[in-house]
């Protein structure tokens, strides 16, 4: 019922949750069945437990030559650094947060019996009951959504005849010395990221500890946003935090396994799995209810002593991986991303972790959230946020600020805000601290407006008393003058001490602004607004910024472009003729347009012939602006059809289907970061408990039939 992904632009979307489910089995280690007295004392070795930084081992895994036909551009290989940076600099920061009991000797991680092995021994009383006793010839090993695992960093495996001694197959790799979480990477022209462009990476989490703390996991990165101009290195960094927190454990399908643990220097000691994590309040709210959460939630909203469930976003299907955006608007573990500057790693997310029970956290990494804070119980219900009563939602559709201030926003909705409004930043321009979005030297400013690192949006209408060249008017005069209509404004800010500062407007001097007060600016009429809580709130020096913002890329214009097409009559496309055709279509536009294929991102197809392709010049592509190929192809699309042949059938483009539209700045549009997952699977061990099984026969594990 919730649509979590966003388009660049198109309000369609689905969410990953499904797919990634299906194809990750979750594994524990073969030794689950280990006596809890064996395992425990293994784990209070002395000096063994005391919690260190997480250590993140990274693995690129390279993808096979048959999809090399998904990166004609070369993608994949100009987006690795650019990745592995990333992946870099985000395990650094987790360092930095979360710690553990160190893994003791090398990790090594499981394989996955009901792949390996065909059948067991099912007669208990023969002295290989429960072992392999017939290989799946089909085996190849074990991956992690899609990731080969090396065998080298994996368990091995053996095959027990009914008597005699047993025979290795593969013996234990040597595993990965000084690690406690793997992490393999891939970066890929998926047809998931071509039906979903505006998916930046997805993961999935693959095994886990006897405790049931992940060990390893996968991240996805879609290879045509790590080249993109539209994402900076601060917004790829924080997708991949994003992802990685989901399979350390902030994942619907791992909320179950979290553990209660009685404080103390050794956080694994005598822990519990817990009773309950999540529950739905009385308005069907589904809420993630651990101690520390909650503690933090009410903290956040300034209602220290009550017990607050934080609520989860709704996703389809049972489980939730993202904290509901009407609440925890701009964290981490948003189900929406508005770019890195607009993000924070607050303070309840990290209680997440140490309500895990896995982890130590260091809760001085925690970041302000601003949204929401203080307000009080009644923040974020939707019976509330249509009432104006919080600064945080608008009403209406008319112009203010985003609630950081670094933009202008008009006040509007998406699926994950349930009909509650905010100030969105526009699709352009909307950026106070961008120089370029002022106006050119020597025009007509009478707003006084001013664009640089250090302006904010402030809700002002203030307009010049003697307009240029305008010397008699008095001000009763000029028209439009009184109904000057409140709107967001730029004009440049400096922190004086914590909590306050002084605004200046083009061509005023200084002027102390008190938070929650409207303030009257020399030279101009009507009035600014100051905010309250959200400017100079970090405890900085005089004259600092609030929160200095990253260069964003030079935003090229985006297009969509979308081509009904024509086929032969009766003809139906198959799911697995989709990419090919999209990718033959893609070729003939390309050949129609004269250009190289740089301008061309994500093609797809859907089943009734409409063919999407998103157009923009990713950098080093030669040739003419896009809006100039998109005007050339438009025309000659409609002088002479395009006509691709694919298979036995033609199709022909009909001109009257032509769309284009075009997208927002992708700085401002909501990019949607996919639901790390993790899947329960009832692993052979776990299974045979509850299974009957046919005594003196061998009981069959795998796919298929012996
Ligand atoms: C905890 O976080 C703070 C702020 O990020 C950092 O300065 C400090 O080094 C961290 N502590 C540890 C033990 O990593
Ligand atoms: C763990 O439980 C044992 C037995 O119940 C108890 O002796 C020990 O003190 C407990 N340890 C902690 C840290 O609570
Ligand atoms: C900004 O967007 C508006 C529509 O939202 C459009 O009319 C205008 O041309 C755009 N300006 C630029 C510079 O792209
Ligand atoms: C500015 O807005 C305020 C509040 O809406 C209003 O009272 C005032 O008359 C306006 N001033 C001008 C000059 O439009
Ligand atoms: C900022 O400057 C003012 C006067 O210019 C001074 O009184 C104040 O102490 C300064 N604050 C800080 C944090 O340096
Ligand atoms: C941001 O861009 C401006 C102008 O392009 C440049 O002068 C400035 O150094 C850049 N800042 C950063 C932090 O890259």
């Amino acid at each position: 019922k919730m649509l979590l992904l966003f388009l660049l632009g198109a309000a369609t979307g689905r969410c990953l949750h499904d797919e990634t489910q299906k194809s990750v089995s979750l594994l524990r280690p073969p030794f689950s069945q280990m006596a809890p007295d064996f395992r425990s004392s293994y784990l209070t070795l002395p000096n063994s437990l005391d919690p260190q930084p997480l250590r993140i081992q990274t693995y690129y895994i390279g993808e096979p030559i048959s999809d090399g036909a998904w990166d004609p551009e070369g993608d994949v290989m100009r987006g690795r650094p650019r990745a592995l940076t990333a992946v870099r600099e985000a395990t650094q920061q987790i360092q930095g947060v979360l710690a553990v009991p160190p893994v003791q000797g090398p990790l090594l991680l499981s394989r996955d019996p009901t792949q390996y092995c065909h059948a067991v021994w099912g007669d208990p009383d023969t002295p290989n009951y429960h072992r392999c006793s017939l290989l799946n010839p089909e085996y190849k090993g074990e991956t992690c959504l899609g990731a080969k695992i090396p065998d080298a960093h994996l368990y091995g495996y053996t095959l027990w005849p009914e008597q005699g001694p047993p025979q290795l197959v593969q013996p234990d790799g040597p595993g990965v010395q000084n690690t406690d979480f793997l992490l393999y990477v891939r970066i890929v022209h998926t047809s998931r990221c071509h039906q979903e462009p505006s998916i930046i990476a997805y993961s999935a989490c693959c095994q886990l500890d006897s405790e049931d703390r992940p060990l390893a996991g996968t991240i996805v990165y879609c290879a045509q946003h790590l080249v993109s101009p539209s994402l900076s290195h601060g917004d790829i960094v924080m997708a991949t935090l994003h992802e990685l927190f989901h399979i350390l454990g902030f994942s619907g399908q791992l909320f179950k396994k979290w553990r209660d643990c009685p404080s103390g220097l050794n956080i694994r000691e005598n822990c519990s799995t817990r009773q309950q994590v999540t529950r739905r309040d009385k308005w069907g709210q589904l809420l993630l209810t651990t101690p520390t959460v909650s503690h933090s939630l009410a903290k956040h909203l300034g209602v220290v002593g009550v017990s607050l469930g934080v609520p989860l976003e709704e996703e389809q299907g049972p489980s939730s991986s993202h904290w509901e955006a009407r609440l925890l608007q701009g964290s981490i573990m948003a189900a929406t991303f508005n770019g890195a500057q607009r993000t924070q790693l607050d303070s309840v997310t990290l209680a997440a972790f140490q309500d895990s029970g896995w982890y130590q956290v260091n809760h001085s990494a925690a970041e302000e959230l601003l949204w929401g804070k203080g307000s009080g119980l009644e923040f974020g219900l939707v019976t509330t946020c249509g009432t104006s009563s919080s600064d945080f939602f608008c009403t209406g559709s008319g112009m203010g600020c985003h609630y950081l201030h670094l933009d202008k926003g008009s006040c509007s909705s998406d699926p994950t805000l349930e009909g509650c409004r905010m100030y969105k930043p526009l699709a352009n321009r909307s950026e106070c601290w961008k120089k370029e979005n002022g106006l050119p030297a020597g025009t007509e400013n009478p707003h006084g407006e001013i664009y640089h690192s250090q302006s904010r949006c402030f809700l002002a209408n203030l307009t010049l008393q003697r307009l240029p060249g305008d010397k008699t008017n008095h001000p009763s005069q000029i028209p439009n003058l009184k109904e000057a209509k409140l709107t967001g404004r730029c004009y440049l800010h400096q922190c004086t001490q914590r909590g306050a500062y002084e605004v200046q407007v083009e061509g005023s001097p200084w002027v102390s602004c008190r938070p929650g007060k409207a303030i009257q600016i020399p030279g101009y009429h009507g009035l600014l607004y100051c905010p309250q809580g959200r400017l100079c709130q970090a405890n900085e020096g005089n004259n600092s910024v609030t929160s200095l913002p990253v260069n964003l890329s030079t935003q090229d214009v985006l297009f969509k472009l979308s081509l009904g097409l024509a086929g032969p009559p009766g003809h139906t496309l198959q799911e697995e003729q989709k990419e090919e055709l999209a990718e033959a279509v893609l070729q003939a536009l390309v050949n129609r347009g004269g250009t190289g294929r740089c301008y061309f991102h994500s093609p797809s197809i859907t089943t009734s012939l409409v063919f999407t392709v998103h157009m923009w010049k990713s950098p080093g592509c030669q040739g003419p602006s896009v809006a100039m190929l998109y005007k050339a192809l438009t025309l000659t699309l409609q002088e002479k059809a395009l006509e691709v042949y694919h298979g036995e059938a033609s199709f022909t483009t009909e001109y009257i289907k032509l769309l284009v539209t075009w997208d927002h700045n992708p700085s401002t549009t909501q990019i949607t970061l996919s639901v790390g997952l993790c899947l329960l699977l009832l692993i052979l061990v776990g299974a045979i408990g509850i299974v009957a099984y046919q005594k003196q026969a061998t009981r069959q594990v795998g796919p298929s039939a012996p």
